[in-house]
């Protein structure tokens, strides 16, 4: 079985079908979301938080991105797979190359992720575009620069930081990201800023209007220590937990994930 391609993701956004993406760090996860039909599954450095226990993504490295990649790439047949770039792995082109392609060719992931949208990472992702890995870019809240966002906080809701994040947005696309996940910023911003782009953008506490959403899995299961605002408990509600990533799935596809209580304004 071929796995979900960056094009079938530009098709999805396209015509309007809403993209379903969650997190997974291991094999057994990983078969519940491929099975249940989930387009992309994003192993992200949350799980230094959520595996890990510890208070920020800061001491996720490079072994514990690949170990958890391959075990997702692993359990999984369709999904995409998009592997997190750890903090402080990509100080520079060359670093980041290097890396991107332990987390491809080691790992086996499809796409690499990285955080923020400043020159320098522009760099980054030229470099590593132009080596025909495809990058997912991150920006809004951005987890691993915790220390200069000074806390979990809602981003882009002055028009400086807002015009800010978009401009990043283009620039990151400009220098060839592929997707753009958008973390906590404003539905109406997450909103312009889906209209503006050609690639899709995966929100996570950004609103309805995005191309397709994410969470992290163990919010999505009420059992992550802290859960967020914009995160929802959907095992609740169902029960088990297929039948509670069955629930996400259609919410998202349907628009009704996330409503007002689970956005910024
Ligand atoms: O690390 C992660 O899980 C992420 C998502 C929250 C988008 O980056």
């Amino acid at each position: 079985m071929t796995r979900i391609s960056t094009a079938q993701l530009d098709e999805m956004k396209a015509t309007g079908e809403k993209i379903v993406s969650l997190t997974a760090y291991d094999a057994s996860f990983a078969i519940v979301l491929d099975e249940a039909g989930v387009e992309v599954i994003l192993v992200g450095d949350s799980l230094g938080m959520v595996l890990h226990g510890e208070d920020s993504t800061l001491n996720v490295t490079m072994e514990d991105m690949i170990y958890h990649t391959r075990q997702v790439v692993k359990g999984s047949k369709r999904a995409m797979v998009i592997g997190d770039m750890p903090h402080k792995s990509y100080l520079n082109p060359e670093q980041a190359l290097t890396n991107a392609r332990r987390l491809i060719e080691e790992a086996g992931a499809d796409v690499i992720k990285l955080e923020r949208g400043d020159s320098s990472i522009c760099e980054m992702i030229r470099h590593i575009v132009s080596h025909d890995i495809p990058v997912c870019a991150h920006l809004g809240l951005t987890p691993q620069s915790i220390e200069e966002l000074g806390g979990y906080k809602v981003q882009g809701r002055d028009p400086a930081t807002a015009k800010k994040i978009k401009q990043d947005a283009l620039a990151v696309q400009e220098a060839g990201a592929t997707i753009l996940v958008l973390e906590c910023v404003p539905s109406a911003l997450a909103a312009d800023i889906t209209a503006e782009l050609r690639i899709p953008v995966i929100g996570i506490g950004a609103g309805a209007d995005c191309d397709g959403q994410v969470l992290v899995i163990y919010d999505l299961l009420g059992i992550s220590r802290k859960s967020p605002h914009m995160a929802k408990n959907f095992l609740a509600e169902n029960g088990n937990i297929r039948d509670a990533i069955a629930a996400y799935i259609e919410a998202v596809k349907f628009s009704s994930f996330p409503d007002a209580e689970h956005s910024f304004k």
